[in-house]
């Protein structure tokens, strides 16, 4: 956990420049809409890795309160910056500093593959949720392509490749059903897992659009293309 923290605060000042072309907008834009839609509207938000706080504003720009836990004190300080009214927290999360049913509704977009437990982190969503709560996790899905992405990060970090999100910390991707799972066994229920992004962010332009174009068609054919899911439940209501 140490390596992630120390590579987020090392990319923390360029992190959002990533997500501010064309492509990178586009891309944050589509993931968070997937998130959006299986939360509650205008109840009060905890975001789990929330990073520079992309999350926490759009959560707020659409009427409800928000606020944030990152590892990286690099990170959270940049999510300050953005969301001043909004509080973040540094901190671990599977361990979460909040009092039993604290929130309507729980996000953690882009950061559950570096959770070292993720049983840990569910069991306490589901504690810091009220009852009726909901959890939405967007994250990269095991596939062929991504079950080699870790070599290729160890490789990188061998060439000195400093890229925001590259590099060896042991990251973990889920299959739709180990990910369904883990939800139902923290205890959330209607529990569903759906595609959401395609996630070859960094292909050069050409590639990346004839990638696109083709990717509906040849997706369950080409098990090799990395994708974003989301995962989504609601803690029972009694
Ligand atoms: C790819 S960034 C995603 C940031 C933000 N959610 C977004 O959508 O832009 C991954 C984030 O997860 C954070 N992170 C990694 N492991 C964590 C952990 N165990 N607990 C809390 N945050 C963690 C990192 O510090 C980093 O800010």
């Amino acid at each position: 956990m140490k390596k992630v923290q120390q590579h987020y605060d090392e990319v923390a000042d360029v992190y959002d420049d990533r997500y501010d072309g064309r492509r990178g907008k586009c891309y944050h834009r589509h993931i968070s809409d997937h998130v959006m839609r299986e939360l509650p509207k205008g109840g009060f938000l905890l975001d789990l890795g929330c990073g520079t706080g992309l999350f926490v504003q759009r959560y707020v720009e659409e009427g409800g309160r928000a606020v944030g836990l990152d590892i990286s004190p690099g990170m959270v300080r940049h999510g300050r910056q953005r969301c001043p009214e909004s509080g973040f927290f540094v901190g671990t999360a599977d361990v979460l500093p909040f009092k039993d049913a604290t929130f309507d509704a729980l996000a953690s977009l882009l950061a559950f593959s570096y959770v070292p437990n993720p049983e840990a982190m569910l069991r306490e969503c589901f504690r810091v949720l009220k009852p009726g709560g909901r959890i939405a996790v967007c994250t990269l899905s095991r596939t062929a392509f991504t079950s080699i992405v870790p070599i290729a990060y160890q490789m990188g970090v061998k060439v000195g490749l400093k890229k925001v999100g590259v590099g060896d910390f042991d990251e973990h991707y889920y299959t739709n059903a180990e990910i369904a799972e883990l939800f139902e066994d923290a205890g959330f229920e209607d529990v569903s897992v759906s595609r959401c992004s395609f996630a070859h962010l960094n292909l050069a332009d050409p590639v990346f659009n004839l990638a696109r174009k083709v990717e509906p068609f040849v997706e369950e054919k080409l098990p090799y293309l990395a994708y974003n899911v989301c995962a989504a439940g609601k803690k029972p209501e009694n």
